[in-house]
């Protein structure tokens, strides 16, 4: 089932131009399966109109029309306060300084004052608006009491301008949604996720990789930074779209991958010590011996061509025997048959705490693909089996069992 799966959503639409992308984010989210209800200041309604917002929705808007006083509004004021979330998109200068000021004088900022639940502004104007001190007070303010901000961006603007002040795009105010309704378990944790093939070169046009796309270690990433978590995403290279927040660590070889992973497995950032370690890239196993400086030619006489290989080092098994004790870590395993019992030597000899074994033959599984079946296994003969679940679910799970974890190490 979809995160989004019955969650009621109101959202806010200020009077800006960016109020057609808001018509993107309705979009996404009823496709993703919330009920969104929109919520246009009247000035909003001279950017979208009504029967777009409506045919969007799939529901009544509730803008300009609904006079105060009339039967029906007081439920209104019972949505914004039921809503899981409030997004106001776009969240215009004037918007938030009536917000910030309690003011109540539309549906829209009555609502807002009624809200008690989480809230999520898109702030979008002229970057001069944006930096002005009393715009940039209100949102001060805002924040205090608890509405959360996602943008504005810096890139070209409908004014002709460019700056500071373009609104969030859909996906990214999708995500910080998201965001807003994940409780925050792993605040305070720093997580190092290695992600993607590697590629290891043997002349300037030619390289050893592997089909690994990336989405599980992006997945992962993103479930932990929904819980909070800070992350340090070492990857290879993909062509996926970063993950909001992540601090990206970009590599090519199995060499840079093991020297960047270490670094942030060893070395403290603002005093913060990596927490835990996951581990789903697919490293190559070994790269060639030497990579050539030119073109290697074809050898024309020759019908064979033999290539020799070194061994990589092994990052999972070097971070689990330099774990301090109070470090989790968490080892992928793909394998073609005897799933569990090569998973169990595994864990045993690569020395992780945790190890996701999935059987990349079986249907659903494997590379590229959205879906995965993973049989969890922890020291001790521990272990859970989940059945085939969308990556990001796959995620999900595999961060709640490390946040159980990480409660046992902290405890003892
Ligand atoms: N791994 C790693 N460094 C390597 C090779 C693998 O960190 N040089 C990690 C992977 O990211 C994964 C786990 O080890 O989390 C298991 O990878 P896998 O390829 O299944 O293990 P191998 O040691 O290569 O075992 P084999 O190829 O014999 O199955």
């Amino acid at each position: 089932m979809s995160f989004w799966n019955g969650k009621q959503i109101v959202i806010g639409i200020g009077g800006g131009i960016a109020a057609y992308k808001s018509l993107e984010v309705i979009r996404r989210l009823r496709e993703a399966g919330a009920m969104v209800v929109p919520v246009p200041t009247p000035a909003g309604l001279r950017f979208v109109t009504e029967l777009t917002l409506q045919s969007l929705a799939g529901g009544p808007v509730h803008g300009e029309l609904m006079q105060p006083r009339q039967p029906g509004e007081m439920d209104h004021i019972r949505l914004a306060r039921e809503a899981d979330l409030v997004i106001i998109a776009p969240a215009t200068a004037d918007l938030m300084a009536r917000m910030a000021a309690g003011q109540a004088d539309d549906l829209l900022t009555a609502l807002l004052l009624a809200r008690r639940g989480p809230t999520l502004a898109a702030p979008a104007m002229n970057p001069a608006m944006w930096s002005h001190p009393a715009t940039q007070r209100n949102v001060a303010r805002l924040r205090e009491d608890g509405v959360r901000m996602i943008g504005p961006e810096s890139g070209a603007l409908a004014c002709g301008e460019s700056g500071e002040g373009r609104m969030a795009e859909p996906a990214a105010i999708l995500e910080a949604a998201r965001r807003a309704l994940t409780p925050p378990i792993l605040a305070g944790r720093r997580f190092l996720i290695t992600a993607g093939p590697t590629r290891e070169e043997l002349d300037p046009v030619r390289f050893l990789t592997n089909h690994s796309s990336g989405k599980m270690g992006w997945e992962t990433a993103l479930a932990a930074l929904r819980a909070g978590a800070e992350v340090d995403l070492v990857h290879g290279p993909v062509a996926l779209p970063p993950p909001p927040g992540a601090r990206l660590l970009p590599v090519t070889t199995a060499g840079e991958m093991h020297a960047t992973a270490l670094k942030a497995w060893l070395e403290p950032r603002d005093g913060r010590e990596c927490d835990a370690a996951i581990l789903t890239a697919a490293v190559a196993d070994y790269r060639p011996a030497q990579r050539q400086p030119e073109k290697i030619k074809k050898e024309h006489e020759e019908p064979e061509m033999h290539l020799t290989l070194t061994q990589n080092p092994d990052i999972l098994a070097e971070l689990s025997a330099r774990a301090n004790g109070r470090q989790v870590v968490c080892g992928f395993a793909a394998e073609t048959g005897n799933a569990l019992e090569r998973g169990r030597e595994k864990l045993a000899r690569k020395g992780c705490d945790l190890l996701a074994i999935n059987d990349v033959t079986a249907p659903g599984c494997g590379f590229g693909s959205a879906t995965n079946i993973v049989t969890l296994i922890g020291r001790d003969g521990w272990q859970e089996s989940w059945p085939l679940l969308p990556k990001e679910e796959v995620a999900e799970r595999l961060i709640r069992a490390l946040h159980a974890l990480l409660g046992q190490r902290h405890q003892t």
